[in-house]
């Protein structure tokens, strides 16, 4: 049998602020003899553990430093014999981690500690978990059974957390930004942090509640600002109150566009805008724009291998050409049907140089080959169709196949595979105020 033997007052109290401990084999307590008179130098504390003396008495008064009782050390050295003192549990310090989903059941981290030591499982203590083999995000049970020279028992808990998610795509706009990501298995929703710092201070917390979700818009931000976002997701426990999180996805820089007005003309990163919300000035433009020109004229040439004629029947138009037009339309329709087909002065493309119409402004180009090879290859030469089908109330007019606008091969390609018009690309309004 192996008894733990506690020599006198100060040496235990000595041995287990030191981490120590003293064995002797002993069938009783007859047996028991004196190993050390030591008198450990350290702290002394644990005062308030019961010492057991020869008398059977417990000495519950606490320990006091060797320098003030040690006139006794030898008379209890002499009481030595004593019962085993076991430790409890509650003395002991459980620490769990947090397990990430991985698919599968993997054990959590435990530690438990008493004082400054790690004990060990399987001498020390038991561990069982509660059984449950499929162990999505949750929490989750296990008990802790301490044995030998420990006793007691306890029930503790640790967080399945879900696996993290981060922002799949970010797409800026003049004043709101898109964040996007893939739904999370098995999971009640999300919490995104918007900071303007990338220590994510100062942060915005936006909860969306409901696993299946895969966007988020935030909206009214002001122009060439800058932000700091991450996302993580969360499970309910058991009794659905307490959220269990992931930990954070990457954080991701996210800029709403650069807006620039120079001489009256803006450029939403770098690209000049004109619509019924933005004007130029009515000296502005004096031609089609070269880059513009020469990507007609590369684009020409390629169609006419192919069998298709393609020319110009209206290029640039000055501010008072198209006052003209937009009159002759009013004339004719009346100013409301007019804005849907013409643009008061000041605010058509034609101005600037980098929008021409191509064959034919009558409906019926709609339906010949021309246009079809122009709807599918002119972003290739780095134009759009910029009106067009069913995009009225976004860009401001009906259906024109035959205008195309110059905006460069890369910004025409994102447009052509997005199938945004640079209004939804940008996130502006095409929108008279007067
Ligand atoms: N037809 C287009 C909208 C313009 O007048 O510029
Ligand atoms: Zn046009």
């Amino acid at each position: 049998m192996k008894r733990k033997f506690c020599l006198i007052a100060v040496v235990i109290a000595g041995s287990v602020a030191a981490g120590l401990s003293y064995y002797v084999n002993s069938g009783s307590k007859a047996d028991a003899h004196i190993i050390s008179s030591y008198v450990p130098d350290k702290t002394y504390g644990n005062a308030g553990i019961g010492t057991e003396k020869s008398s059977g008495e417990l000495l519950e008064k606490p320990l006091k430093k060797p320098s003030e009782n040690s006139h006794d050390i030898s008379r209890e050295e002499e009481q030595s014999d004593k019962t085993e003192e076991k430790i409890n549990i509650s003395e002991c310090s459980i620490i769990v981690d947090d397990v990430e989903y991985s698919g599968e059941f993997t054990e959590p981290s435990i530690k438990v500690m008493h004082g400054g030591t790690a004990l060990k499982c399987g001498t020390d203590y038991e561990i069982e978990f509660d059984g449950k083999t499929d162990r999505g995000a949750g929490k989750y049970y296990f008990t802790v059974t301490m044995t030998d020279k420990y006793e007691g028992s306890i029930e503790k808990s640790y967080n399945v957390i879900p696996q993290r998610v981060s922002f799949s795509s970010v797409n800026t706009r003049v004043s709101d930004f898109e964040l996007n990501w893939t739904a999370s298995e098995n999971v009640d929703g999300y919490e995104i942090e918007i900071s303007p710092n990338s220590d994510m201070t100062e942060q915005e917390t936006l909860v969306i509640e409901g696993g299946d979700n895969t966007s988020y818009t935030k909206t009214k931000l002001p122009w060439n600002s800058t932000y700091y976002v991450r996302i993580r997701n969360y499970v309910y426990d058991e009794n659905g109150t307490e959220k269990i999180y992931s930990l954070w996805g990457d954080i991701e820089t996210v800029s709403t566009k650069q807006v620039e007005v120079i001489d009256g003309v803006t450029y939403i990163d770098g690209t000049l805008i004109v619509n019924k919300t933005y004007s130029v000035p009515e000296y502005y433009g004096s031609g089609l724009d070269e880059d513009a020109l020469g990507a007609f004229t590369e684009m020409a040439d390629q169609a006419s291998a192919d069998g298709i004629y393609l020319y110009i029947v209206s290029g640039f138009r000055s501010y008072w050409t198209q006052y003209s037009t937009y009159n002759y339309f009013c004339s004719e329709r009346g100013i409301s049907q007019a804005d849907r087909v013409s643009a008061r002065p000041g605010h058509s493309e034609h101005q600037t140089g980098l929008s021409m119409d191509i064959n034919s402004t009558s409906f019926s180009f709609e339906d010949t080959p021309e246009a079809q090879w122009l709807d599918e290859n002119c972003w290739r030469y780095g134009f759009i169709i910029r009106y067009p089908r069913g995009k009225e109330e976004i860009t401001g007019y009906a259906y024109e196949p035959w205008h195309i606008r110059y905006v460069g091969r890369e910004l025409a390609e994102e447009l052509y595979n997005s199938g945004l018009t640079l209004e939804e690309y940008f996130g502006i309004t095409s929108r008279y105020d007067y």
